[in-house]
């Protein structure tokens, strides 16, 4: 048959395969929520998502650059790939996210270990960036903007559960806290438009998914009138007399009015940032979690002043009161560096005391790790032994544990309204292992202050609300029965 020279044309398009990524996440929520939007916009532009590196013309690696560790894995991961390259010389790997952001072209030239680098507000250039690639040399765009949010992008949903969802309301951050590298790896703050926020909760919520959790490095900051950035607000507000200015408190009661039935969970809170205002709203809306992480990071003032957070243990201490004045039973986890530049074993013994006198339903604690470039790596002295980083981070950790168990303990005999997020991690192991196609009946879900609750049912799936009686638990799980 003969074919004029367009239709041979058209015929090669369509026998190309389309070409096939892969990528894997490191880090906070926030990068689970960046590689679904990375996925989405690679998606939109043909290329098809794999599960499988090995299969994977364009490997993608969304990295986190928070502590020094999560760099180590990172680079352990990417020298795994790049020897899997080898097999396969045509093959892209590409480092995306903090990582990327902070060594910039580092990782390709000095350690050549990647083919592309790309930072978090540049992720619509992948495209492009790919085809620079396939046309021969490297591929870096770690450019930092002042609007970018990806409000229009519709994110392809990688958690897999069908029922919990992560949406991004802001990106960046301004807070400067003198530890912390997230200020240059993702810029400056910028908020989201909240339409575009509650339409992607509502086309949730009409998927099946019954639960939001609203992210941003610092939500209490979270503000919308129409874009540009924050300091400009007072000139906003006099040239536009008429906009509706909208803060965090109002963005969470905008998202609760969608449906009693979809579940609001948010983060990342700030002790100077977060009002009354957003505590009464939670309190107001059932379908609010009654959860707050509140990061203190140390219990003592000096510490904290060296650390630039903006308060000192009094201040953090008055906002727990308030969250407990407000909402009554609500659950409240922290986050905590030992070992910060000079912090002495008194001022570590507040960090306990404040542990004690809190009693957090869970913390996070790291040792401190310096960052090259931020405030504290350039003023302060990295001068506590990591053996006492280690020594001060177990004796949390232990503290902790003892009080998780205690708070688990107390919930003993009450009754919980749960969301089934799915089944039990011991409910799954025996389905894969018996290869048995009976239901699973060990199911898993969360109570509104974010306590994981372990049951058995035959009659609920994920996605329903039951409540449960408890019954035992851990230090880490509830378990419990169901309540006609
Ligand atoms: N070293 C140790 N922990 C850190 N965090 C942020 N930066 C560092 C650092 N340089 C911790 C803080 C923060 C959490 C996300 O990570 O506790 O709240
Ligand atoms: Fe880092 Fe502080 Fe911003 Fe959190 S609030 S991302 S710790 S600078």
């Amino acid at each position: 048959m003969n074919y004029t020279e367009t239709e041979k044309e058209e015929i090669i398009v369509s026998e190309k395969k389309p070409k096939k990524f892969f990528v894997e996440t490191y880090g906070c929520q926030m990068n689970v929520s960046d590689s679904e939007i990375v996925t989405a916009l690679l998606q939109k532009e043909g290329y098809q998502s794999s599960s499988s590196p090995a299969e994977a013309d364009v490997i993608l690696i969304n990295t986190c650059a928070i502590r020094e560790n999560a760099e180590d894995r990172v680079r352990t991961r990417i020298r795994d790939f790049k020897s899997a390259k080898k097999q396969n010389p045509g093959m892209i790997i590409g480092v995306l996210g903090c990582m990327a952001e902070r060594m910039k072209t580092k990782l390709l030239e000095e350690e050549n270990l990647v083919d592309m680098v790309v930072g978090p507000d540049a992720y619509r250039s992948l495209p492009s960036l790919i085809n620079d690639l396939e046309e021969g040399g490297k591929a870096v765009n770690v450019l930092l903007s002042r609007e970018e949010t990806y409000a229009d992008v519709n994110p392809v949903r990688l958690s897999g559960n069908g029922i919990t969802a992560f949406i991004s309301i802001m990106r960046g951050c301004d807070n400067m806290c003198s530890f912390c590298v997230v200020p240059f790896t993702r810029g400056r703050e910028r908020s989201r438009d909240p339409e575009t926020i509650v339409n992607e909760a509502r086309l949730l919520f009409e998927e099946g998914y019954r639960e939001v959790t609203l992210l941003g490095q610092n939500v209490d900051s979270y503000q919308w009138f129409g874009g540009g950035p924050k300091k400009d607000l007072e000139k906003v507000i006099a040239e536009n007399k008429n906009r509706e200015i909208v803060n965090f408190a109002s963005l969470l009661e905008k998202v609760a009015r969608i449906s009693p039935l979809l579940r609001i969970r948010f983060s990342t809170s700030n002790p100077q940032d977060m009002t009354d205002e957003v505590l009464h709203v939670i309190a107001k809306y059932h379908n609010i979690c009654k959860y707050v992480h509140l990061p203190m990071q140390s219990g003592s003032s000096r510490v904290l002043e060296m650390m630039n957070r903006g308060y000192n243990r009094e201040k953090y201490l008055q906002r727990i009161k308030a969250i407990r004045t407000i909402i009554p039973g609500c659950g409240i986890s922290t986050d905590i560096i030992a070992g910060f530049c000079s912090e002495t074993e008194e001022e570590h013994r507040e960090t306990i005391s404040l542990l004690e006198e809190v009693k957090f339903d869970y913390a996070y604690t790291f040792a401190y790790s310096e960052r090259p470039g931020t405030p504290a790596a350039k003023k302060f002295k990295d001068d506590v032994p990591e053996e006492v980083k280690s020594k001060r981070m177990q004796e949390i950790l232990a503290l902790q544990r003892r009080q998780s168990l205690e708070s688990n303990k107390e919930d003993i005999g009450k009754e919980f309204e749960v969301l089934i997020e799915g089944y039990s991690k011991h409910s799954r192991r025996n389905h894969l292992s018996t290869n048995s196609h009976k239901p699973i009946a060990e199911l898993m879900g969360r109570n509104t202050q974010n306590k994981a609750i372990v049951f058995t049912s035959e009659k609920y799936k994920p996605g329903d609300y039951v409540h449960v009686r408890i019954t035992k638990c851990t230090s880490g799980t509830l378990l419990g029965e169901v309540i006609n």
